[in-house]
């Protein structure tokens, strides 16, 4: 035993000589071919080259050694990380029936006759119109995800959505075989992507959830009782990832807890349960049904929690929102989540396929919201929204996106300024809410990677680390979006053996001056929108929720 030791020593001090700490810390070029002042995060990377990713297997290995030797961290190998990296991707919607070079009004599925004149489909999407996105498009997405980001990251917020929507009810309606089909289709290519690889064998959690079009019939799905097979569907699709004491509790709900590192852990809800259109479930204040049991247990996770001393994340598909939670289960969210600052660190939602943020006030009734009459001037703009994901007829498919963003701005608007010698280390009155944009090109197909804070230590020992914020802080995120437009334009050899880029976007400390994602940031940050005279942070949030697609419609 003792030999071993000497012998892990010995490894020890050798690689030790051969560490060099320049490799830790690169800085990746952006991929932006226009002037840019932004920069990307600046990642901690260990795995650049095989030479070095060789190295950290082996450091890996002694790390590991030590550590079930001695019960500690090895003082060289096991760097206690600064800070974690995460994707968040979203709304894949894949549409196997898409095909390049058809109408838009057929979306995309059918060649135009002599006598159509309307756009048609691109080669990876088709961005402002109503189609969902070709397979190879999210092949190309994931390939570019684990050539430039998988061995970066730590996990992956994943909210749903992958298979079409069916809008093409008449000619090719969607059944259930076919969102089950989809979805296997999308899961076989996160496997692909995350698996293990010899460059990279950790293991990522990869973190899913159900979406309204993950669901038979649309926007439905009932207790265990009622939708017991979807369920067990699931329960099985994504067996690698639900920690296997974990599946009963997804069985019976769709919702899951799983560690995503030390002392951090992703609850991903099952938002079905509090959406409004979803006509199988009731109200989140009756005892009994599925959105009231979700609470309870998204409570009692959140407790289990602190009293662990582990952070959260959580996750779903429809945002929490008076817009898109039956009031009930919106008012419960809040309740909920307002009492767990310390504990809940983040929310990350799709469905919408916007780059934006709520900020949501559990002080007070926010239902007034939904009935604000706006003056704004942003009224003119048209485009597709989440509605779009509505089949009850074709007069919601486009629809005014103007509305929506007046709202957001009364919303940021009446959002009461906190209190900080009230607000508690246990109570915060307003919750901060993050939505990414999707993949599926309703502007262009989008992801995004956030930093936050490592904490090695128990935060018990936090006075300790003046400069550093609580575990699981959210720091920063990077935006990415691919112009698949300009990706045409260029592509000079087959569609099948064209690689996909995305491009960096924005940074969001540089575009908007947010020193983090707190809820405090995020608050002033709401301020500074609205307090604005010249409206032009206003306008730059404007572009970049459209992913810069509509900004013609937002200049001044
Ligand atoms: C939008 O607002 C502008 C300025 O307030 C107004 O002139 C215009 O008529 C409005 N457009 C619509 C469609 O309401
Ligand atoms: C995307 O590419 C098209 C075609 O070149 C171009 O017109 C458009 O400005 C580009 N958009 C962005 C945001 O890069």
């Amino acid at each position: 035993m003792l030999y071993t030791l000497y012998f892990l020593l010995l490894v020890g001090v050798l690689s030790l000589l051969s560490y060099s700490p320049a490799e830790r810390q690169i800085h990746y070029e952006q991929y932006h071919e226009h002037d840019q002042q932004q920069q990307p995060l600046m990642m901690d990377d260990t795995s650049t080259s095989w030479l070095s990713s060789t190295q950290s297997s082996l450091q890996q290995i002694i790390a590991w050694s030590w550590r079930s030797w001695t019960g500690r961290r090895h003082p060289v190998f096991e760097r206690p990380k600064r800070y974690g990296y995460f994707l968040h991707i979203t709304d894949l919607h894949i549409d196997e029936e898409y095909i390049p070079g058809t109408t838009v009004d057929s979306d995309c599925h059918r060649f135009p006759t002599s006598s159509d004149s309307g756009p048609v489909a691109g080669l990876l999407g088709t961005p402002g119109e109503k189609c969902d996105a070709p397979v190879e498009l999210a092949e190309k997405t994931l390939e570019y995800i684990a050539r430039e980001w998988r061995h970066k990251i730590d996990f992956v917020v994943w909210t749903g959505d992958n298979s079409r929507h069916d809008w093409d009810k008449k000619y090719r309606p969607r059944k259930r075989k076919n969102i089950y089909h989809l979805n296997e289709r999308v899961m076989s290519m996160m496997q692909k992507a995350f698996w293990p690889t010899a460059r990279d064998p950790r293991h990522i959690p990869l973190v899913p959830t159900l979406g309204n079009n993950d669901v038979y019939p649309h926007n439905t799905i009932g207790d265990a009782h009622q939708d017991g097979d979807l369920l067990d569907y699931y329960a099985r699709l994504w067996q690698t990832w639900i920690p296997t004491d974990q599946r009963a509790t997804f069985r019976r709900g769709g919702y899951f807890a799983v560690n995503v590192g030390p002392r951090l852990r992703v609850l991903s809800l099952n938002t079905m349960y509090f959406y409004h259109k979803n006509d199988a479930v009731k109200d989140c204040d009756a005892p009994g049904t599925p959105g009231y049991q979700q609470i309870q247990w998204f409570e009692h996770e959140l407790l289990k929690a602190r009293s662990a001393h582990v952070r959260v994340y959580v996750m779903g598909h429809v945002p929490p929102s008076p817009k898109h939670y039956r009031r009930s289960c919106f008012q419960e969210y809040i309740r909920v989540a307002s009492q767990f600052p310390d504990v809940l660190k983040g929310h990350f939602f799709g469905h919408l396929n916007m780059d934006h943020f709520l900020l949501l006030d559990a002080r007070e009734e926010q239902d007034d919201l939904r009935h604000v009459k706006s003056n704004h001037y942003h009224n003119d703009t048209t485009a597709l929204m989440e509605d779009a994901n509505d089949e009850e007829g074709d007069v919601h498919v486009t629809r005014n996106v103007g509305k929506y963003v007046n709202w957001l701005r009364d919303m940021y608007e009446a959002v009461d300024p906190i209190d900080h010698k009230r607000a508690s280390f246990h109570r915060m009155p307003v919750v901060a809410v993050q939505v990414a944009p999707s993949v599926l090109p309703v502007y262009y197909p989008a992801i995004r990677i956030y930093r936050y804070e490592i904490h090695d230590d128990d935060d018990r020992a936090q006075c300790r680390h003046q400069d550093k914020q609580p575990h699981g802080t959210l720091m920063e995120y990077d935006q990415y979006f691919s112009n698949i437009t300009q990706w045409e334009l260029d592509l000079d050899t087959d569609l099948d053996e064209a690689k996909l880029d995305y491009h960096f976007e924005y940074n969001s400390r540089e575009e908007y001056d947010l020193e983090d994602l707190t809820i405090a940031s995020y608050y002033e940050f709401a301020k500074r929108l609205i307090d604005d005279e010249q409206d032009q942070l206003w306008l730059k949030y404007c572009r970049n929720m459209f992913v810069q697609s509509l900004n013609d419609d937002f200049s001044p």
